[in-house]
């Protein structure tokens, strides 16, 4: 299991601040919709300068028309990430696309699916969707191993079905952890890093326990021990 800090912070100095006290310690770097909209490519160029080995996972949750996706992942692969995200709700097809048009570079980063928002809860997942969330995100999951991703991002409850559903070696990446009984915030479906474990996910997202605490060195050894 691989942890990714999620750096949500304000503005590109504290991320930055944040990524230079955690750099000795093999973790991924989750950069979201705030930091990417405010700061773009310079704020990825930064981070390979603080920590040249250090992995990038681009949080954009891409959701458009097949197309007009394909472009956005093409446009994806000049940043030199390794690991970048899509809606499953936007279709079989849309996701296809992507992964089409990614075929003719050598290399390629991850590419993962969203299934369910882990903010959500069954009420207002099912006014969105019709649907309860676990049924939802193994069919979202199932769209995505067909139409050739690496893997979902998805909440620690529905990991180990989904894997079973599709492949062992299918990727699952869970936000919505919190290792020691921190605040959930705005999470719903929440879980400790042991669950995540049982539950066979591959990666685990952390952001706040991490980001507001007042040593978040020290709370990432502590995690990285526990995996
Ligand atoms: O602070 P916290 O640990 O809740 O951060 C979780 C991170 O994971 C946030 O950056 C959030 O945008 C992201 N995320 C999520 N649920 C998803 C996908 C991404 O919480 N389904």
């Amino acid at each position: 299991m691989e942890l990714c800090v999620a750096l949500d912070l304000p503005t590109m100095e504290e991320n930055l601040a944040l990524v230079e006290k955690i750099k000795a310690y093999p973790v991924w770097l989750k950069v979201g919709l705030r930091a990417y909209i405010r700061d773009g490519e310079p704020f990825i160029k930064a981070l390979k300068k603080i920590n040249p080995e250090c992995k990038i996972f681009l949080d954009l949750k891409l959701y458009d028309i097949p197309n007009t996706m394909a472009d956005a992942a093409e446009s994806i692969m000049g940043l030199g990430v390794d690991m970048f995200n899509v809606h499953a709700s936007a279709g079989k097809k849309a996701m296809t696309t992507v992964m089409q048009r990614l075929e003719k570079f050598e290399s390629r980063p991850l590419v993962l699916a969203v299934t369910a928002l882990t903010s959500f809860d069954e009420a207002e997942f099912g006014s969105v969707y019709g649907e309860k969330i676990a049924l939802k995100a193994d069919q979202f999951a199932k769209d995505t191993y067909e139409a050739g991703l690496d893997g979902v991002v998805c909440s620690v409850f529905e990991s180990a079905s989904i894997k079973s559903l599709t492949s062992d070696a299918f990727l699952t990446l869970t936000p919505g952890i919190r290792p020691f009984g921190e605040a959930a915030g705005d999470q719903q479906r929440v879980a400790t890093v042991e669950l995540a474990h049982q539950e066979k996910v591959d990666f685990i997202v952390v952001g706040r326990p991490i980001y507001q605490a007042e040593d978040p060195a020290s709370v990432v050894a502590k995690i990285l021990e526990k995996l």
